[in-house]
């Protein structure tokens, strides 16, 4: 086990050394506190592993500085020397600051937060939601990039297989070849309605979700069926703490998000969906068929006369 957690670390270090300024979280999470138009902003990262991530947003934002937490030894020996990024070295949930920040941001960190079962599991994520709504200024932003497994048959299916497969130690290497990261340690992603959920139980707004352009979007069949899935994908969630009753709302620009999305389909829609693609189609090729038709067979009667 140690060994698993010892070689998940150095894949986070290299994976965290690799971001670019240009990556579209990146830009998405930047463009999102720059709407905030605030002269100086702080916030916190959790799990925030080296800084880069953090660092490259402040370069994006003026009067942005950060505390990033991370509890990983390697992250802490390897952080970055900026002097707006502040390092935690703690774990996330026995952090109790004084203060309280702009915006709270997990990058890929959530699916991180697992116990051994899944009821434990989804209680420490609740646990993290709750916590990150307290540690927020009125109106501050909650910021969750994650890869979001859309379901087919109950929505969250994809998430509870790979659950179940990653934490298991004895198929560790073939997983880790497979690209789980986290083989034997396991990961507990969710579909976005799952996270919207628990999202608002602790009193978030929804506002945005921006999709990754290029991750997850060609997900061959083989590797959909046995997961029972409809898709998977990357995205920038943002979510905004609601103002209590007797506090003022800040005023703020709402973003588009996908409905779709947020409020999946059910399967009866889904198949209706399919049927009427499938007979918009069938009406084509019958319209070109009647078209078509009459043609090629004079075109045959004159050519044989
Ligand atoms: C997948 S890495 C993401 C690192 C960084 N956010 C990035 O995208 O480059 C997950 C990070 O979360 C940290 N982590 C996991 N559980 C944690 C906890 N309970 N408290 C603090 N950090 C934690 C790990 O040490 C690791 O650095």
């Amino acid at each position: 086990m140690a060994e698993a957690k010892n070689q998940s670390e150095h894949m986070f270090v290299e994976w965290a050394q690799g971001i670019q300024s240009d990556n579209y979280d990146v830009e998405r999470v930047a463009e999102l506190l720059k709407g905030l138009e605030r002269e100086e902003l702080h916030g916190l990262d959790v799990g925030g592993g080296i800084g880069r991530y953090a660092q490259l947003v402040c370069d994006q934002v003026p009067g942005c500085s950060m505390t990033v937490l991370d509890k990983s030894e390697l992250a802490i020996e390897t952080f970055v020397d900026d002097p707006r990024l502040e390092l935690m070295s703690v774990d996330y949930f026995s952090f109790e600051p004084a203060q309280r920040y702009d915006f709270v941001i997990f990058k890929t960190v959530l699916h991180h937060f697992i116990t051994d079962n899944e009821a434990d599991t989804a209680a420490l994520q609740q646990r993290a939601l709750k916590k990150a709504r307290q540690l927020l200024r009125p109106g501050g932003l909650l910021l969750i990039e994650e890869n979001f497994y859309q379901g087919v048959m109950g929505d969250d299916l994809p998430g509870r297989l790979i659950f179940a497969v990653t934490r298991q130690r004895w198929i560790e290497d073939v997983v880790r070849r497979l690209g789980a990261n986290t083989a034997g340690e396991g990961v507990r992603f969710k579909s976005l309605s799952s996270w919207s959920k628990m999202i608002g139980k602790e009193n978030f707004a929804l506002r945005s979700l921006v999709c990754s352009p290029t991750w997850g979007r060609k997900w061959p069949l083989w590797q959909r069926l046995p997961l029972i899935s409809s898709g998977r994908f990357q995205g920038v969630l943002e979510a905004r703490a609601k103002a209590a009753p007797n506090e003022q709302q800040p005023s703020y620009t709402p973003s588009r998000y996908s409905s779709a999305l947020f409020n999946p389909p059910s399967i009866l829609e889904r198949v209706r969906h399919s049927w009427e693609k499938a007979s918009q189609k069938l009406r084509w090729v019958l319209a070109v068929c009647a078209l078509t038709g009459p043609l090629t067979i004079t075109t045959c009667a004159l050519s044989e006369a």
